[in-house]
């Protein structure tokens, strides 16, 4: 776990928009194609606008033809609900680069949780088979954020969907709003080649600090065997 402190938020976006640059161009040269996880929240937000705009140098380095994204989790709400993770990275950013539609994998936040989550499980098997095997999926990088109680993704604390080690994604319902959720679980993140958590803000201190300590968080546990976790944080979120 590698953990890189930037003076303000501002700076940790830009560092974030250089890292998730550098990953889309590796992926593209070595494997022909990259594997995006975006995450909801407030975090993420200027990320995915600063990307998108052409007036910045991060929106001509991105072969956006060659990414792929997909969701960390998804509310159960429809895609143009206020709380949809898709609709806030659509309004954001995907609208605005050439991603070709049918690399978009989003999760139907609008169907029946159960079904949602079998058939984003189905779509993400069919996408691992077309790679060579339905039980690898290693993501390029999984962009991931940090609730003030510890959990990433929605993967909540002491919630039972932390101990599947089978399934890629869990239908849960967790004590957040809204509280039916759909959620990639550490089977699948934990094929990720690289992880950055961003967090930022006063707010986020203790938890960090919680996890600095070595406290078993869901964040903390994301951990990766053949790859590698980065947290961005600005000097707000840490006493450095
Ligand atoms: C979601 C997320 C969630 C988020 C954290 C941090 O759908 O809510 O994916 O895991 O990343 O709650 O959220 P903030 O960036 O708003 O602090």
């Amino acid at each position: 776990m590698r953990w890189v402190v930037f003076r303000s938020s501002e700076e940790m976006i830009g560092g974030a928009a250089d890292a998730f640059a550098r990953r889309a161009a590796e992926a593209c040269a070595d494997r022909g194609s990259c594997l995006i996880a975006l995450s909801g929240g407030a975090t993420p937000q200027p990320l995915y606008r600063l990307l998108a705009n052409p007036r910045e140098p991060w929106f001509g380095r991105i072969p956006w033809k060659k990414m792929h994204v997909l969701w960390a989790d998804e509310r159960c709400v429809p895609p143009d609900h206020e709380q949809s993770n898709y609709r806030a990275a659509y309004d954001t950013m995907l609208h605005r680069v050439p991603i070709p539609t049918e690399n978009v994998h989003r999760i139907r936040g609008e169907a029946p949780p159960g079904d949602a989550g079998v058939e984003y499980e189905q779509q993400l098997r069919s996408l691992a088979a077309l790679r060579g095997d339905r039980n690898r999926l290693p993501i390029d990088l999984a962009i991931l954020g940090v609730g003030l109680d510890g959990h990433t993704a929605s993967l909540f604390p002491n919630h039972p969907a932390l101990l599947e080690d089978r399934r890629w994604i869990r239908d849960v319902t967790v004590p957040a709003r809204p509280p039916r959720r759909i959620t990639l679980t550490f089977p699948l993140l934990n094929q990720a080649n690289h992880v950055l958590f961003l967090a930022a803000g006063r707010t986020k201190r203790e938890i960090l600090e919680r996890i600095r300590n070595g406290e078993d968080l869901p964040a903390a546990r994301i951990a990766p065997a053949q790859g590698e976790v980065t947290w961005y944080v600005d000097s707000e979120a840490t006493n450095a």
